[in-house]
């Protein structure tokens, strides 16, 4: 009796270990994922002490970015603030440098425009293009997924402008300044 219920918890976790390490492909998602949760940890610890020593950047006045100058602000610069696009939007995510700073999990998105790695769940460098992408292939799953990044990161950092197509005009922010700045402060002060 006991002898053939071992036998199927056996078989249940061999067939398990069987399905996971027998396909190079699940070995090597295993090992991305082991390798992601690795340099989250790791980012966690090396990060917090410091945290509290290092000042925060003033706010960037609201302004939009062609891809060109989002790419100036990949956390490698003299303040090390980063900027990444979702969706068409800009965002200050330099207090999630932890994930999005020079070696953290999500480095290569510093200064990019992320939305079609979040929309794959890809961390190749294919994904994230030179050219100013209109996500059109996308189906409308991943453009789903794509949105629901947007809303984490609108919950989450800073909203600045808008990724400009190309030939596109920045928009003149002047006017709304203030009001623009408040929204702004108000979206930092709930995120925190
Ligand atoms: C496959 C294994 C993966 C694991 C185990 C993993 C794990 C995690 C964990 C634990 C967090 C939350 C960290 C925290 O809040 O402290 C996180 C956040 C995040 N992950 Fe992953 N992840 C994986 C793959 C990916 C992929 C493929 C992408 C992108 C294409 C991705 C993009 C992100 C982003 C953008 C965040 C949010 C960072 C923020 O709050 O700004 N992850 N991941």
């Amino acid at each position: 009796m006991s002898d053939s219920s071992n036998e199927v918890g056996g078989g249940f976790f061999s067939k398990l270990a069987a399905e996971l390490f027998g396909s190079p492909l699940n070995l090597a998602l295993l090992g991305i994922c082991g390798f992601l949760i690795y340099k989250i940890i790791s980012s966690r610890r090396t990060s917090e002490p410091s945290a509290a020593k290092e000042p925060e950047l003033p706010p960037l006045k609201k302004q939009d970015f062609t891809l060109e100058q989002l790419r100036e602000y990949d956390g490698k610069g003299k303040e090390g603030r980063i900027l990444i696009a979702v969706n068409g939007k800009v965002f200050d995510v330099t207090k999630g440098k932890r994930f999005y700073g020079p070696g953290g999990p999500y480095g290569l998105f510093s200064g990019r425009d992320a939305s079609r790695a979040l929309a794959t769940f890809s961390l190749s460098e294919d994904s994230l293009r030179d050219e100013y992408d209109d996500l059109s292939d996308l189906n409308s799953m991943q453009m789903e997924s794509v949105r629901e990044w947007e809303m984490q990161f609108t919950e989450k950092y800073v909203y600045i402008g808008k990724l400009l197509k190309p030939g596109e005009q920045p928009a003149d922010y002047t006017d709304t300044e203030d009001e623009g700045s408040d929204e702004r402060r108000q979206a930092d002060k709930k995120s925190n």
